[in-house]
């Protein structure tokens, strides 16, 4: 494991480090298999912002994409079929995480007329973003922001007809997530419309591990299909593990995710769409 020592148990041996590519407080478990420490965390640099801040992260994104998540265009469909727009509207959407402009393409696709206000921490994907959506850019602003500072840095904002996301919030804790809702509610105007597509955890084991499995298999047929690279499935979990670890993933239950949009203040919280551990769920203001 790369990073610093920072601490030892009372053994002497040592048990967790701040590792410095991950940007993470992880240690190891009784297997020897990294973990993140969570209590940790919360007060360290957010681990997200570095992971995909990245050259080569932003090089291989769209086509790592379509192997890991070949819903996000199902996903997006579901997004522009949902929100109860006309084509002509003149709309003011916020997507938070635009990423490299996937979710934004397809919005700008669906309701050519929106003006988009696209929010990312990563300056690198946000420069995907432009390219693009290199023949919208004038009705797309970006700002470079992580989701905490939303409230400070747009304390204006308001009015929004919309706010879509897509994969991005499963980076944020419980707490962090609750914030973020009520500001997501606090610039949307009344029956604004909040619409994510996400990854989550189930809460009983079983499933996990088969939502998993599943997952992992349909991994392994798309790398056989579209990077032509044959892989294991244990090299898949693995490699998968180091992933979540290292993007900082924290994924909730969509339950809670619901909960967290009525504790908000939305009217409705419903889920769209789902299939094992990716849905597409939103609310009403
Ligand atoms: C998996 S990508 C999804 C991008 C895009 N929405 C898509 O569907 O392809 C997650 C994005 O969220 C951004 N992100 C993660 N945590 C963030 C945070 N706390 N604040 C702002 N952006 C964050 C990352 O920089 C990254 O571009």
């Amino acid at each position: 494991m790369r990073g610093e020592k920072t601490t030892e148990n009372q053994d002497g041996e040592e048990w967790g480090r701040i590792d410095s590519t991950y940007r993470a407080f992880t240690g190891t478990n009784v297997h020897g298999e990294i973990i993140i420490l969570d209590s940790m965390k919360k007060d360290l640099p957010r681990e997200t912002v570095y992971a995909f801040n990245n050259n080569d992260t932003v090089a291989t994104y769209d086509m790592d994409m379509d192997v890991w998540h070949p819903n996000r265009a199902k996903m997006a469909s579901i997004v522009c079929e949902v929100l109860p727009f006309d084509k002509t509207e003149n709309l003011s959407i916020l997507d938070l995480g635009v990423g490299t402009g996937y979710l934004s393409h397809r919005v700008i696709e669906a309701f050519p007329h929106a003006k988009i206000l696209a929010v990312d921490a990563a300056g690198l994907m946000i420069e995907g973003a432009k390219l693009r959506l290199k023949d919208h850019l004038e009705q797309v602003t970006f700002q470079t922001s992580t989701f905490q500072e939303l409230p400070d840095k747009l304390n204006t904002l308001s009015n929004l007809d919309a706010v879509v996301s897509s994969l991005a919030l499963h980076h944020l804790y419980s707490e962090e997530k609750l914030t973020l809702f009520k500001y997501i509610h606090s610039v949307l105007k009344p029956h604004g419309w909040f619409v994510n597509c996400d990854v989550f955890k189930t809460a009983d084991a079983v499933l996990e591990a088969r939502f998993r499995r599943l997952h992992y298999q349909g991994i392994q047929e798309r790398t056989q299909k579209i990077k032509r690279q044959e892989k294991s499935l244990d090299q898949i979990s693995s490699e998968l593990f180091e992933k979540e670890t290292k993007d900082g993933d924290h994924l909730l239950p969509l339950g809670e995710d619901l909960q967290l949009l009525v504790d908000a203040g939305f009217r409705t919280a419903e889920c769209f769409w789902k299939e094992y551990r990716e849905a597409v769920y939103g609310g009403i203001k």
